[in-house]
């Protein structure tokens, strides 16, 4: 399969280019900038390179990639293309033995951008240049420009502001912008990439579900031979699509499912885990019940990281225990969920290259490092991002309830109780968390989206707070329950999300009516910084 390789600098943007160019139909991958492209990065898959933007200067601490990248081939004997943004073609500059200086001011935002050359003879030249339009608005933020570009490339596009925003080199297929394409900002800028993945680097369109879900069945059924694959299930949509990929490609007899009802889990959690699973046609679910378990360590804990300590460390006991009693072979091999997202450092590539591994209810665990140690996990969705996942569950056949689901966290309704953690406490919250939930689901936005849809994540919190009311003629003492609803990309930052007022009255009237403990219902309205998502 055709394959862009994204050298990342650390630009903020670097995910958005690999996602531009993957809705194209290529396969990306992004690496650190100064990775070492040695055999296992560059392979001959590889069709071209993009150089990233980043925060750094190439005049200061900015990464430098290795020097190969400059001489490397295609399989097809021809240069490696290249195409360097903003950073990415300062680099390329400065590397190639032009000059790279400080601009009087910062350029940032929307900026004119004018091709110069439109009688360009050169093919490869023109052939890129199909992407532009002769005059377009695009999108720059940078503290350097080129003041002499390296040899070999001449200027085909300025800025209004006069300096160069398009080069290309007279002889190789060797190109750079000092906007960003791949920013919604950028007039035309799918077209300037598609420009370079098809026009210049000659991808073909190789990377859509279905041809995704042909390669990923033949792997995994290399991968797994006839030996029994495990896969720890949260009930979330990462494991549940993995579940449906590996339930696909092997013997659904050779796939065992395992997950642990902590007592901590959302209102029929489990039982519509059970369903969803069995729906895929799972033969072996291993459903533990551990509540009793897990509320007898929490019993008398407070304090937020203590609490998550003890279940980090419970979930790694009873994982241990159960896959012991399980009597599986040594051969069998531990899948997981994790997602390309989770295997780089989002936006942060310099310096940042640790493999960060999502493992179970997060919690680094000794089976998982055992199992990875000997070569032995699976990973069905590392090449994925999330809304990728979606697609794919919903061509594997997963219920649409599962794939909309709103993220959970690990610890599960734990950093949603403040102090200690009962079972009577958990049931107060269990109750209105579906309330809210289901409220969400039935409810519309003026833009005729369901609320759950429109909401990247809503629950409800259960305060160690009562404060006094009335019910009938009566005092009553009840907990203060709070509901939270954010905005959010990818759960790194959050915005709170505005309800329409009457929204919120009757769900808590509705609240407050049913759930005879709660006796008053807040709104939570403050966004990520400085506050998290979760509460604890
Ligand atoms: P915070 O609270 O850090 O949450 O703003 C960001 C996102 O991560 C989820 N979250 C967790 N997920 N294990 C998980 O699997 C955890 O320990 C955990 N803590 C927070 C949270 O629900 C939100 O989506």
């Amino acid at each position: 399969m055709d394959k862009i390789l994204i050298l990342d600098f650390g630009s903020q943007t670097t995910q958005l280019i690999a996602r531009r160019v993957r809705d194209l139909g290529v396969y990306t991958e992004i690496v650190p900038g100064d990775a070492e492209l040695t055999g296992n990065i560059i392979n001959s898959d590889i069709k071209g390179i993009i150089f990233s933007g980043s925060p750094e200067s190439v005049n200061g601490e900015g990464a430098i990639p290795d020097k190969n990248v400059y001489t490397f081939t295609r399989a097809d004997g021809g240069a490696m293309p290249l195409l360097g943004i903003c950073y990415g073609l300062q680099r390329m500059t400065q590397d190639l033995g032009g000059k790279v200086e400080s601009l009087p001011h910062v350029e940032y935002g929307r900026i004119g951008v004018k091709i110069k050359d439109q009688q360009e003879k050169k093919s490869l030249i023109q052939k890129f240049l199909k992407g532009f339009r002769d005059s377009f608005t695009a999108w720059m933020s940078h503290g350097d420009t080129l003041t002499k570009l390296a040899p070999g490339f001449k200027e085909v596009g300025t800025s209004a502001t006069g300096y160069p925003a398009v080069a290309a080199h007279d002889e190789k297929p060797w190109f750079g912008l000092q906007f960003h394409p791949e920013v919604t900002h950028c007039e035309n800028g799918d077209s300037i990439l598609g420009a370079f993945v098809f026009n210049v680097c000659g991808c073909e369109k190789s990377w859509n579900m279905e041809h995704y879900i042909e390669e990923l069945n033949t792997s995994l059924k290399e991968r797994a031979g006839n030996n029994p694959v495990l896969l720890l299930i949260s009930g979330g949509v990462d494991s549940t699509v993995a579940g449906a990929a590996l339930l696909k490609a092997l013997d659904p007899e050779q796939v065992h499912l395992m997950y642990m009802d902590t007592g901590l889990m959302r209102k029929n959690e489990t039982e519509n885990v059970k369903t969803i699973l069995s729906k895929l046609g799972a033969k072996n679910i291993h459903v533990i019940m551990c509540e009793e378990e897990f509320l007898s360590a929490l019993k008398g804990k407070t304090d937020p990281e203590e609490k998550r300590k003890t279940i980090g460390d419970l979930f790694i006991t009873i994982q241990e225990r159960e896959v012991a009693r399980l009597k599986l072979p040594d051969s069998y091999l531990l899948a997981q969920g994790t997602l390309y997202t989770d295997l780089i450092e989002s936006g942060k590539g310099i310096g940042k290259k640790a493999r960060v591994i999502k493992s179970h209810h997060n919690v680094g665990s000794p089976l998982v490092d055992a199992k990875r140690k000997a070569g032995k996990i699976i990973e069905p969705l590392d090449k994925l991002y999330k809304d990728e996942v979606r697609r794919l569950g919903r061509f594997l056949g997963v219920d649409e309830e599962a794939i909309r689901r709103h993220p959970f966290p690990g610890p599960g309704l734990a950093t949603r109780i403040l102090g200690e953690i009962t079972k009577a406490q958990c049931d107060i919250l269990r109750e209105a968390d579906a309330i809210f939930i289901e409220e969400l689901k039935k409810r519309k936005s003026p833009r005729e989206v369901y609320l759950y849809d429109e909401i990247w994540q809503a629950f409800a919190i259960l305060l160690p707070l009562r404060s006094v009311g009335v019910a009938g003629d009566e005092r009553k003492y009840g907990y203060v329950l709070a509901l939270r609803a954010i905005i959010s990309e990818d759960g790194m930052t959050a915005d709170v999300y505005p309800f329409e007022s009457h929204d919120l009255l009757e769900i808590s009237t509705r609240i407050t009516n049913s759930v005879k403990e709660v006796g008053r219902v807040t709104y939570d309205i403050s966004s990520k910084p400085p506050a998290t998502i979760e509460w604890e």
